[in-house]
């Protein structure tokens, strides 16, 4: 079973984020794509990062500005540190600051472990893993610097990390992909501790399986479709707008007492499906 998206459950406007300046990576496709239309859509100025595609990105800019709100688009790779800095110094001289950062930039190099050379190892874990960091740290180093604004919101910052069912269910052929988000679950909850003191909230959104490039092969026929939605209790494979939502939602003053969670989005992947007729 597939839902379409439906486009008259979002108001073409919701003052949720109005004023706000939030940054996400990966934004010219998949759930960096919807997640940063719906933050422009809740009101959001969007900075549009993105390493390779910059015509999508370029897209993607345009439907937000569609909103009345500000955005553009900015090439930089999250694993290389200057580049992230760069990104950062640049967003709050044509912004002003920065609010949320959803850090969402994510790849898969799938491998047989003995296969796995050191090269597919270590770009998913660079990218993955330090390329969260390195955005996190550039992003807190404002938030402290600034502080709180009460008219703009609550927090003095938020910081969305995105990760997946894989920070905690084991996957045989992806020991760097769930190893990477092994770490983000980790390294979400270490910082979230770190600069809650400070007026700053971090979490994290786990999506399971989201139709989108990334998986394409999970779901594109009806056969691996079949097989994918037996581990999907709720038995539909996500929309990226499902993501988007759960991030508007939890970069919002709504998800004000919300710190250092994960907010599975999975249809229920991370509920052991075997289990419902095993064990
Ligand atoms: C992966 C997808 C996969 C999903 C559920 C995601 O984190 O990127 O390829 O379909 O987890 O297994």
């Amino acid at each position: 079973m597939t839902s379409p998206v439906d486009e008259n459950r979002r108001p073409a406007a919701l003052p949720l984020l109005r004023g706000q300046k939030a940054l996400v990576t990966g934004a010219n496709s998949g759930i960096g794509k919807a997640t940063a239309i719906g933050l422009g859509r809740a009101g959001a100025d969007v900075v549009v990062n993105y390493v390779a595609g910059k015509e999508a990105a370029d897209e993607v800019v345009q439907e937000i500005e569609s909103f009345g709100v500000r955005a553009y688009a900015y090439e930089a790779d999250v694993s290389n540190e200057d580049q992230v800095v760069g990104m950062f110094a640049d967003m709050v001289e044509r912004f002003g600051t920065i609010d949320i950062l959803v850090a969402n930039a994510g790849l898969q190099r799938d491998a047989a472990s003995v296969d796995m050379t050191l090269a597919q190892w270590q770009k998913v874990l660079d990218v993955n893993l330090t390329g969260q960091f390195l955005c996190a740290r550039e992003a807190a180093k404002e938030f402290v610097r600034r502080g709180v604004v009460p008219e703009v919101s609550r927090a003095a910052g938020k910081i969305i990390c995105m990760s997946s069912v894989h920070q905690i269910i084991p996957w045989a052929g992806h020991a760097n992909y769930a190893a990477s988000k092994g770490g983000v679950l980790m390294l979400m909850q270490t910082l979230a501790q770190e600069l809650a003191p400070q007026g700053i909230r971090v979490n994290a959104v786990a999506p399971g399986a989201i139709r989108t490039p990334i998986n394409h092969d999970a779901w594109a026929t009806p056969e691996a479709e079949a097989e994918l939605l037996k581990l999907v209790p709720y038995r539909r494979v996500g929309d990226p707008e499902d993501i988007a939502d759960a991030v508007t939602t939890l970069a919002s003053d709504l998800m004000d007492y919300v710190v250092g969670a994960t907010i599975y989005v999975d249809g229920g992947m991370t509920l052991f499906p075997g289990f419902a007729t095993g064990g």
